[in-house]
């Protein structure tokens, strides 16, 4: 399908639908007429499978408890093996209502109270209170950062391993908002540390499909042929692949008989982890039916990035848009135009955007702004072009003092 058609066909208006992106500004922000950048789902319909699976299903018209039918750990498994070289076996697989509750879990699961829980800053906020609000100890260790570029740093890491005896890495792959999708040899090295000093590494890959230009997402539990496999968790499922966050439906893929067994034990004292039926027949119609749906959503995005990059290259050649290997999510660095304590004010009063601010996913980003590109071509051209009249206003109103 050509892009204009299928932008067409896919885009909705969201406003008036509940939905938090839109209808939940003046909450957020306070002020409801902003254009929305925020928040990480997309403004595209999600594929017609996925659509036509739940209207059938929702004909029948009862929602009673489920189970997980074989087809569906076939089409999943052959969308990870066919994509990513790892074939899931069913026994390894758990169901979640999310990655994000998955998360909670994996901390109760495996560690104590006061345990050491690191995560790579910045990063995605509620890996920051998930580990806080469960009475863990939070060890952030900052990602390197070089003209819009980020990096693990495995001497950092190690270092803050070592003197905080870490018990649990909370990674972040493709990475939230650092837009990296970390390479074999990037991810050896830090399971490599981790492997030393006994740190269980949950690695949540919610963004595993969202990659662009060559590059190849390596999930953690097949780097180095599976080396790392009995200290690694997998957190994954088709919510950000084809926009279906509130199905709350995901994956803990534990291939670990001993890990397995644990969380087993854990999960038996939730008394419940019911599999969600509408989730499960959306991702199944996704897995089966959706790629050709998600590259072209994928195309879109990536062309909203050139488009955002280069118009801000050409006329606010200051600003840093930073790498965008993955995730829709890309991270903007306005500080050379923008006082850091005064970007909310900017990019709000000014522009008129609602976009997540830097130092919500690490205090040493103020001055940063996260932008959703998962979205209509004209609101990227929109946001561009209220990021350069304000810049230019700003730097008229200088001149003139
Ligand atoms: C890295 C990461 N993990 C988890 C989530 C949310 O997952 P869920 O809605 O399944 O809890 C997001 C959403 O943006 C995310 O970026």
């Amino acid at each position: 399908m050509e892009k204009q058609e299928f932008l067409q066909k896919y885009l909705v208006e969201r406003r008036g639908t509940n939905c938090s992106k839109w209808d939940g500004l003046k909450e957020k922000f306070g002020e409801k007429d902003l254009l929305a950048m925020w928040v990480a789902d997309m403004e595209f319909r999600t594929c017609d499978a996925i659509v036509d699976a739940m209207v059938e299903r929702t004909r029948h018209g009862v929602f009673g408890y489920g189970i997980v039918p074989d087809h569906y750990y076939e089409v999943f498994s052959a969308w990870m093996e066919r994509r990513y070289g790892f074939l899931v076996e069913k026994d390894w697989v758990r169901f979640s209502t999310g990655c994000v509750t998955a998360i909670a879990w994996m901390i109760h699961a495996y560690t104590r109270p006061g345990d050491a829980c690191m995560i790579l800053t910045p990063v995605y906020y509620p890996f920051h209170n998930v580990v806080t609000n469960n009475g863990r100890t939070l060890v952030k260790v900052e990602l390197d950062y070089e003209k819009g570029y980020f990096t693990m740093n495995a001497k950092k890491i190690e270092k803050a391993i070592v003197e905080h005896q870490v018990k649990l890495f909370l990674m972040c792959s493709p990475h939230n908002p650092a837009g990296r999708v970390w390479t074999e040899e990037e991810l050896e090295e830090v399971l490599s540390i981790c492997r030393r000093h006994q740190v269980l590494v949950i690695s949540d890959e919610i963004h595993q499909d969202i990659v662009f230009e060559e590059r190849k997402f390596v999930p953690a539990a097949v780097v180095s042929g599976g080396k790392y496999r009995d200290m690694v968790i997998t957190l994954n499922s088709a919510s950000k692949t084809f926009n279906l966050a509130t199905l709350i439906h995901s994956h803990i893929l534990i291939t670990d008989e001993r890990l397995r067994e644990i969380y087993d034990k854990f999960a038996s004292g939730l008394n419940r982890t019911e599999v969600s039926v509408m989730g499960m027949v959306a991702a199944m119609a996704g897995y089966e039916h959706g790629e050709g749906w998600m590259q072209q959503v994928l195309e879109i995005i990536h062309d909203n990035y050139l488009y955002l990059k280069d118009t801000l290259a050409r006329e606010l050649p200051k600003v840093q848009v930073c790498c965008m290997e993955g995730t829709y999510l890309p991270m903007v660095d306005l500080r050379a135009y923008v006082e850091p304590d005064k970007t909310q004010e900017f990019v709000q009063k000014k522009c008129g955007l609602a976009v997540d601010y830097g130092e919500w996913f690490g205090e040493s980003y103020k001055g940063f702004i996260r932008i959703n590109l998962a979205t209509d071509p004209k609101f990227v051209e929109e946001a561009a072009r209220r990021l350069v009249r304000a810049v230019q206003v700003q730097e008229d109103a200088l001149c003139k003092q």
